[in-house]
């Protein structure tokens, strides 16, 4: 009851630091009265200098380096990223996973660094649409959370995001059944991971729109959004906040 939801925009490569800038102040200038939900922006790293934020608005990085410092040419440290007041940082996205070669060995190194800083990490997990079909989604869920976890002692600042890669910027939703077993099965083997942390939140992402977000929040088991496509636009980013919102538990 007393847990916010959250609401996370992952830009993507979109948005110059002014375009970012200008739709935060209009996002804040707009939304009022946010009391149960948490509102995430994650702008390219170029939009994270001298962004201010007070509750319910925070801000997140959509990648880090796992090392302090070094020679590693275009990589961005997490020391850095806390320098910007930011508080939340992507790793695992399948677009990082697919396109960026990153392996869960590099997404486990990522969030152990993430956790020496007290920062938070929001790992995306999710299966492709083979796997579903040939109904290996729950190994397949299962296999990069002990891999990404491994060896982590707690999840106290973890959030988990759900995204089926098969719905990420294709319209496709994943129905409400596919939804609400995805979060039960993710939930019963971080239980089993971790048998004494039972509020590690799980966010839904996957073609998120104003449209289906009032009925997806309020399947059982899903702590919020991360939003692609949808939170580029402010009226759709702030009608998705006010659904979301307006849900109480
Ligand atoms: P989408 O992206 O909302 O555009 O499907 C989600 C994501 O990649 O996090």
């Amino acid at each position: 009851m007393n847990k916010k939801n959250i609401v996370a925009g992952n830009w993507k490569m979109n948005k110059t630091p002014s375009e970012g800038n200008r739709f935060i102040c209009d996002v804040k200038n707009t939304v009022k009265d946010i009391h149960c939900t948490e509102i995430i922006f994650f702008p390219a790293s170029t939009g994270l200098v001298d962004i201010q934020l007070d509750n319910p608005f925070h801000l997140g990085a959509q990648n880090c380096h796992w090392e302090t410092s070094g020679a590693f040419t275009g990589e961005i440290s997490i020391e850095m990223l806390k320098e910007c007041k930011v508080e939340y940082i992507l790793v695992g996205h399948s677009e990082r996973r697919q396109l960026f070669n990153e392996t869960d060995a590099i997404i486990n190194k990522k969030i152990r660094s993430i956790q020496t800083y007290n920062m938070k990490p929001i790992l995306c997990i999710g299966e492709t649409i083979d796997d579903r079909k040939s109904g290996l989604t729950k190994d397949f869920l299962k296999n990069q959370l002990v891999k990404d976890l491994e060896g982590i002692d707690s999840i106290e600042n973890l959030v988990i995001a759900y995204e089926p890669i098969w719905a990420i910027g294709t319209g496709e939703t994943a129905n409400e059944e596919q939804i609400y077993n995805a979060h039960g099965y993710i939930k019963s083997v971080l239980k089993k991971l971790y048998p004494d942390t039972n509020n590690c939140p799980i966010l839904y992402g996957g073609s998120v729109n104003t449209k289906n977000a009032k009925e997806l929040i309020q399947i059982s088991g899903v702590d919020g959004f991360l939003i692609g496509g949808a939170s580029l636009d402010l009226d759709s980013f702030i009608s998705i906040i006010n659904d979301v919102e307006n849900f109480r538990r």
